[in-house]
């Protein structure tokens, strides 16, 4: 192994640069990009936001993605190994335990209605499939959304679903055959999302929607608005669970970190950027609300393929690829549990995978019911900022824009502040100036982005 000395030889590497994009892509490119990218800046208010998101991305999300694999990669082993065999000082103890609790807090917590979403994916596979969506109103499509949102058992049903294809991987090891499917899939549905986009283009909203997307008006951008672009940055990016630290780990010495974080990054901000081209002009052709809320991508794409020739095919074929997408993205979350249970508290793997993955499925439930039974039900609402909040939104809020960047700003300030600097240099090898351009970023602009934004939010 190419990591520190001591190091555990049988974890083997990663054959190339090549594997680690497709591991790091496949955790990063997912709902994050297709559906949660388009509904919050709909409800955002489009231009200002995106380009709030775009300078979050290169001020924070890639600087920490660099750390987070510098450290994974150094250390050579999992996230909380890594951390105490970088340190060896017993002091910061603290300060790892606190990094692997926000790590499998927030895994488990956006596990769970991550799977939910990930089940709407699959319901649609079979709506699409059946020829349901030909034809049809954006009414009578609003209207297939609200029946699968009004019923908890179906929900339940394709939640279930999606967990167990999560458990299924986890528990067998994640195997290199995803590794190699990432290569065929994600180009795939990219170019289905282009496919859709060359679709949107003649629906008649292409321009009013790469207007809304890319003229920033910063009247509309609010204070709650940043923060949420700054959450974005960090779950699109896969950052503040250590999950990059993890696949750090298997990343040979002599590939450059700044390289494949760029190139992760450019990936899934296209890929986000991209589903924003294909669902804006259609919500505006069709006079839909663009701040829909999370139902957007399932109120207009299907409007779509109900609409262009072979839709039917091209839908079927959108929602397989998105649940694949999904997919990677969930097992990712699952994997970091299920490696500190085998870890520290000697489980075996299937047992550690079962456990965790029923927790995460029986916290699901909560998050469905936020749908329907318990849709007035805001727990925190005497709160201003989470007035209105169900279940589901609160989880969503609190790991996205509370738990992740706390994740991320302890990886910057240990990254920066904590590691020595010889090291850190050593393990990054870039040029003297684009060592200090990222070392400056993480040690001072990062922590202060991160800490004024949540400052700023609670005032
Ligand atoms: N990045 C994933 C997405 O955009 C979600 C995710 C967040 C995965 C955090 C792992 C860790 O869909
Ligand atoms: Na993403």
């Amino acid at each position: 192994s190419g990591a520190l000395e001591g190091s555990n030889a049988k974890r083997g590497l990663w054959s190339s640069r090549l594997a680690f994009i497709l591991a790091a892509t496949g955790s990063a490119v997912g709902l994050g990009n297709i559906w949660k990218f388009p509904y919050i800046t709909g409800e955002n208010g489009g231009g200002a936001f995106v380009l709030m998101y775009l300078i979050c991305i290169a001020v924070v999300g890639i600087p920490i993605m660099m750390a987070e694999v510098m450290i994974g990669r150094r250390g050579g082993r999992s996230p909380v190994s890594s951390l105490r065999l970088i340190t060896e000082r017993d002091g910061l103890r603290p300060v790892w335990k606190m990094m692997g609790a926000v790590g499998i807090l927030a895994g488990f917590l956006i596990l769970s209605f991550y799977s939910v979403i990930g089940g709407w994916a699959v319901s649609y596979v079979g709506t699409a499939a059946s020829g349901q969506l030909t034809g049809q109103s954006a009414d009578a499509i609003g209207a297939i959304f609200s029946g699968l949102l009004s019923d908890p058992m179906t929900l339940l049903l394709w939640h279930s679903v999606f967990m167990a294809l999560v458990m299924v991987v986890v528990a067998r090891g994640v195997s290199s055959g995803l590794e190699r499917a990432v290569t065929i899939l994600m180009p795939a549905l990219f170019v289905l999302l282009l496919i859709v986009v060359g679709y949107a283009m003649t629906s008649g909203g292409f321009s009013r929607a790469a207007a809304f997307l890319f003229q920033p008006d910063f009247s509309k951008l609010t204070t709650s608005g940043v923060l949420v672009a700054l959450g974005h940055a960090f779950f699109t990016l896969s950052l503040g669970m250590a999950v990059m630290m993890a696949y750090g780990s298997y990343l040979p010495k002599n590939i450059s970190i700044a390289k494949t974080s760029i190139t992760v990054s450019i990936i899934d901000t296209g890929v986000a950027l991209l589903a924003g081209m294909a669902i804006f002009p259609i919500v505006f052709a069709n006079g839909l609300e663009p701040g829909a809320g999370p139902g957007l991508i399932f109120q207009t794409l299907p409007l779509a393929f109900g609409q262009m020739p072979m839709g039917s095919l091209f839908g079927t074929l959108f929602f397989v690829l998105l649940i694949f997408a999904a997919w990677t993205s969930g097992i990712s979350l699952l994997e970091p549990i299920v490696e500190w249970l085998e870890e520290q508290k000697g489980m075996n793997r299937t047992v550690s995978t079962i456990g965790a993955g029923l927790v995460c499925w029986a916290l699901g439930i909560a998050s469905i019911l936020s749908l329907n039974l318990w849709a007035d039900f805001a727990p925190l609402g005497f709160v201003p900022m989470l007035e209105g909040k169900t279940i589901f939104d609160l989880l969503d809020f609190f790991t996205a824009n509370i738990l992740l960047p706390l994740g991320g700003l302890l990886v910057a300030i240990f990254a920066g502040w904590v590691m020595s600097r010889q090291a850190v240099e050593k393990e990054l090898a870039l040029s003297p100036g684009a060592f200090r351009l990222w070392h400056g970023t993480l040690r001072f602009v990062t922590p202060v982005a991160v800490a004024a934004v949540f400052v700023y939010n609670l005032m």
